[in-house]
């Protein structure tokens, strides 16, 4: 009955349901956690964000794979790392982690025609309290998401339990950026506001739909500021903290496989 009805109402989404193909994500998925285990250990104090960029860039390319967004649209590095008052798409350079810092890592890999993509924002340091509770507001709100997805679920699921969440933590959810569909693109249908948007309603993630959700929380407004002259680096309007979590899901019959999970981060119902 709900198969029927939502088939019939929904739009049509690129779908990976042969065993070849979600054998493809889950290994682009898997390489790219790894990645973010493998960066890890040198996300501490005194790291410059650019060498961690050299190193996830080496590390890909020795196992054969390609960092997805060095180049995409000119972007210039493998990761982004976003620190404190950026929201996201903060380019890699000198600037070295200081004690008291949040710095979202993000990756993105190309693995033998799939895209994995995921990130973690980072405590380094001895941290404000804002600084935690911002950090694990926003890793709560990813594992929401994730709990709120059911097979043939609306779009428009996962931006109610998540803002929900934000409003009950008296923090700003940003609209201006969202998930999205992956696979054999980078960047496809459907778009994952976080927020409840009308139009995801006819977007149903029926089984093979694989999508990003990663949800971007300041402490202050929701709004992000005009692009930094880099042409990249996306800040609060308000100066105040941001942090993110992103996970890529295949919606299988079954519900939700989380494709990227890491051994040593941070677990589903992780204090931080
Ligand atoms: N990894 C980002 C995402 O989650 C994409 C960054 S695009 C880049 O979709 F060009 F800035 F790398
Ligand atoms: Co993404």
């Amino acid at each position: 009955m709900r198969r029927l009805f939502t088939l019939r109402r929904g739009r049509r989404l690129p779908t990976y349901q042969r065993e070849e193909e979600v054998a493809g994500l889950r290994a682009a998925g898997r390489f790219n956690a790894q990645v973010l285990d493998f960066v890890r250990p040198y996300v501490r104090e005194g790291a410059a964000t650019g060498r961690l960029d050299r190193l996830a860039q080496e590390y890909i390319r020795d196992h054969g794979h390609v960092p997805a967004c060095l180049g995409y649209n000119g972007y210039p590095c493998t990761l982004c790392t976003s620190v404190n008052d950026v929201v996201c798409h903060g380019i890699p350079g000198n600037q070295r982690l200081r004690s008291g810092d949040i710095v979202n890592i993000d990756c993105s890999t190309y693995v033998n025609g799939w895209y994995g993509d995921s990130s973690e924002t980072f405590l380094i340091g001895d941290v404000s309290p804002e600084a935690r509770r911002i950090t694990q507001a926003a890793f709560d709100a990813m594992w929401i998401g994730i709990r709120s997805l059911t097979p043939y679920c609306s779009v428009i699921d996962i931006g109610r339990a998540i803002h929900r969440l934000g409003l009950q933590r008296g923090f700003g959810i940003v609209e201006n950026f969202q998930g999205h569909g992956i696979g054999r693109m980078f960047h496809q249908d459907p778009g994952i506001p976080h927020v409840p948007l009308r139009k995801s309603k006819r977007d149903v993630l029926y089984p093979g739909v694989c999508f990003t959700i990663e949800p971007m929380l300041n402490a202050g407004g929701a709004e992000t500021a005009p692009v930094d002259d880099d042409g990249w680096t996306v800040r609060t309007a308000d100066g105040s903290l941001s942090a993110q979590f992103e996970h890529q899901i295949l919606m299988t019959e079954a519900g939700p496989e989380v494709l990227t999970l890491t051994k040593s981060g941070p677990r589903e119902g992780h204090v931080f």
